[in-house]
């Protein structure tokens, strides 16, 4: 038998918990805000939204949370997701990297976000809850709500950003399949979004916006609640089951990463690889080198100001001190939809304050051709967004052909983009261009940010 290229687990393997990364940082992220009294929110003000299980898991410092067994049954359908050698891209790039890569691609959806919409169905369901209200960017997140509300017999509504639904129809076919009902944001079926749509009637739409609109569905009817894909504690809490396998994939591989990569939007498949490991050094295992990768043209962590803002666009949610670009900031239309917040999830960005992550913000074309080269020897089309990771996860193996060391680098690679084959084309036909965002409007957004006694 030649080298091993697939690491799998058996299914007994998936992890019983989750894990937190709250219960080993040195200090606490700063709490998360009312808007109207600038106080602490607590489980009274969200309880509108969510469900108290969830609410609890926001504010717990646990280091585990048990994954109730219903979750866990679900995961089976997918989990435990298979960890790669690369030995093709190594080869291609000639270099003495080990490069490894946990393929989240292989769930119902696509990605990695199952993982969090099983569990938040799950706890809704125990709930009483009839109906969830959610928005979705690249239509993955979308997906991944409609798959676990058709399984725990929830109805879900999900407000697709408008530029998305009109590029990617089977996405929408997709959640329809499983009985979700779809509608392009900004719509004519909230106030928000039928006052965006008065005054810029062309909108192509935004997650801020699309998130408001949801909230608002969720918080004026009882029987229905809001679900989000990212951002929150414990949406980057339930990804850790990636994390937690790969670490035990990696003791498979007689392996341990020196670099863990993971591109962000709200930062919760980052934070699904990476926490677990952080975890680790900072209970005085070993140390690892991590790096989270975003987009160019919407660079939050590496551009945006670290300050309490609003998680949306109509100011319906708490404010959360976070890396953000401002919530009224549009970035440019570029293929990575799941990419484009204006925000960070507030655990990463006081991670990334604490020093224990760095980030980068390549451009999209550098993302793709990374995207291509990894594809044309793995097998594998990643999604746009993925791409940022495997760029991130070439360059850190070039760099050491070039400096002639061999570390491992592990990423991961969130997703796959057989749904977004437009924006492969476009690249194929020289249609993609590196966008920046624009700094004018940037300023102004960050003009916007609320005044909040103590924030930098
Ligand atoms: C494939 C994929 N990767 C990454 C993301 C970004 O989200 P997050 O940073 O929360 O993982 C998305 C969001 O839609 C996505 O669809």
């Amino acid at each position: 038998m030649s080298d091993p290229i697939k690491y799998v687990l058996e299914e007994s393997r998936i992890p019983q918990a989750w894990y937190n990364l709250l219960s080993d940082l040195p200090s606490p992220p700063p709490p998360v805000l009312h808007p109207g009294t600038l106080k602490p929110v607590g489980p009274d003000d969200l309880a509108p939204l969510f469900p108290m299980s969830l609410i609890a898991q926001e504010v717990a410092t646990d280091r585990e949370i048990a994954i109730p067994e219903p979750v866990r049954d679900v995961y089976k359908q997918w989990r435990p997701t298979p960890l790669y050698r690369a030995r093709r891209l190594e080869k291609a790039l000639n270099t003495p990297a080990r490069i490894y890569y946990k393929y989240e691609g292989v769930s119902p959806a696509g990605s990695h976000k199952p993982n969090t919409a099983v569990a938040q169905a799950f706890y809704n369901k125990e709930a009483g809850i009839r109906k969830i209200a959610t928005e979705t960017g690249a239509g993955q997140w979308g997906s991944a709500l409609a798959f676990a509300g058709a399984l725990f017999g929830i109805e879900i509504q999900v407000f697709m950003v408008r530029v998305s639904y009109n590029q990617k129809p089977y996405r929408r076919a997709f959640m329809e399949t499983f009985g979700a009902r779809c509608v392009p944001s900004p719509s004519t079926e909230t106030n928000f979004g039928r006052q965006v749509l008065a005054a810029s009637p062309d909108s192509n739409g935004s997650l801020g916006i699309a998130i408001s609109e949801a909230v608002e569905i969720a918080a004026t009817h009882d029987d229905t609640n809001y679900a989000l894909g990212s951002v929150l504690n414990h949406v980057l809490l339930h990804q850790t089951v990636i994390g937690q396998e790969a670490l035990l994939q990696m003791q498979m591989a007689d392996d341990y990463p020196d670099v863990v990569v993971g591109c962000t939007g709200g930062g919760s498949n980052f934070a699904g690889i990476a926490f677990p490991f952080i975890g680790v050094q900072l209970r005085g295992g070993s140390k690892v080198r991590v790096i989270a990768v975003e987009p160019a043209a919407c660079p939050s962590l590496t551009r945006g100001r670290y300050a309490y803002d609003f998680g949306d666009t109509g100011h319906m949610t708490p404010l959360a001190k976070m890396h953000t670009l401002g919530s009224s900031f549009m970035p440019p239309g570029f293929h990575a939809g799941g990419l484009r917040y204006h925000g960070m999830a507030p655990l990463v960005s006081h991670v990334k304050e604490l020093g224990l992550i760095e980030a980068r913000a390549p451009r999209q074309k550098a993302c793709f051709e990374a995207g291509v080269l990894f594809a044309r020897h793995e097998g594998i089309v990643p999604a746009p967004e993925a791409n940022h990771a495997v760029k991130g996860a070439i360059d850190e193996a070039v760099r050491c052909r070039e400096e002639g060391v061999s570390k491992a680098i592990l990423f991961n690679l969130c997703g796959h983009g057989h749904f977004d084959m437009q924006a492969y084309l476009d690249y194929f036909s020289g249609q993609l261009t590196d966008q920046d965002y624009d700094e004018r409007e940037l300023a102004m957004a960050l003009a916007g940010l609320p005044s909040v006694p103590d924030s930098t």
